[in-house]
């Protein structure tokens, strides 16, 4: 038998190329991110959904500087039925490996740097996991603090240029956190600064706080993604309300730990705030939602 006898009609061979439908060209869907190898974008769409660009990551990584934070004591108990209700989670390598159930389809963010505990100066820190581990642990992203203004800011910068070197090898977006020293003034201003640099020097995205005057400034003047820091817990219509206004004023979501896991009903919390995130709720219906689903436990 000849090659030619194997051959398709040549009409109908003609119409599988469909040669006059041009090939799309999309964007992506994340600012700043269009330009990303392919590896990169498709952990960043794991990790923020590509329907409403925006995600939920819920944050528990806290005990890498302060021991059993108070709501994180049993992450396998309080932290690991929340799970289906996040979009990604952020926390350690050893919390991963120790409690967090390997069969979790959930993309992981994993905290890459660490040193001083409470009891030292938070700023004097160090990267604490290789690229390889994260990539044996199929991490989405891996995040690093940045103190900018702090004692050992130009340390915490190197850091995480290092973490991002090593990230665009393998493809792994780097979350760069501002993380603000407890005399500085946590104003728009600086937080512009702060992202900015974050940015400019390399991170796929930001995790910085929200400040009620001119947050708008600080994500408009950041070429990539930001996703608002929880902070200390605040009753829930507080959190609600700031998480919204986050995200009508530019962030790309959450990062949100203590005003969730802290939360009488962490369950409930979550899914308000996810409804605020994903679905633009207003802060007093999703409060109402909180209630509801508070009370149905
Ligand atoms: C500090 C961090 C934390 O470790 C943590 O993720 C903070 O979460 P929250 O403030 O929402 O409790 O990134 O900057």
């Amino acid at each position: 038998m000849t090659g030619h006898a194997t051959m398709p009609e040549a009409d109908i061979e003609g119409a599988r190329y469909q040669a006059d439908t041009p090939q799309a060209a999309p964007g992506f869907f994340l600012k700043g991110s269009h330009q990303l190898d392919w590896g990169m974008k498709n952990r960043l769409a794991r990790t923020f959904n590509p329907q409403s660009g925006r995600t939920v990551m819920l944050a528990v990584d806290h005990g890498y500087f302060q021991g059993p934070t108070t709501g994180l004591e049993r992450i396998d108990l309080a932290i690991v039925p929340l799970i289906p209700y996040c979009d990604a989670l952020f926390c350690t390598r050893g919390i991963l490996r120790s409690v967090i159930p390997a069969e979790s389809q959930k993309p992981m963010v994993l905290r890459a740097s660490g040193g001083p505990s409470i009891l030292k100066e938070l700023s004097d820190e160090q990267i604490a996991m290789d690229m390889e581990d994260a990539v044996r642990l199929n991490a989405a992203g891996v995040g690093i603090q940045v103190f900018v203004g702090g004692e050992f800011e130009t340390r915490s910068i190197h850091n995480m240029t290092k973490l991002i070197d090593a990230g665009l090898r393998v493809g792994m977006p780097v979350m760069g956190v501002t993380a603000v020293g407890t005399n500085m003034v946590r104003d728009a201003r600086y937080f512009r600064l702060a992202c900015r640099m974050i940015a400019e020097l390399g991170a796929q995205y930001v995790k910085t706080y929200f400040v009620d005057d001119g947050f708008e400034t600080v994500t408009s003047s950041c070429p990539v993604p930001i996703v608002m820091a929880g902070g200390k817990k605040l009753p829930e219509l507080d959190a609600l309300t700031m998480a919204y206004n986050a995200v009508q004023q530019g962030a790309a979501g959450v990062d949100m730990g203590r005003n969730i896991f802290q939360s009488d009903a962490p369950s409930a919390m979550i899914q308000a705030v996810h409804a605020v995130v994903h679905k633009n709720m207003k802060p007093k219906d999703a409060l109402d939602m909180f209630e509801t689903l508070k009370h149905q436990r």
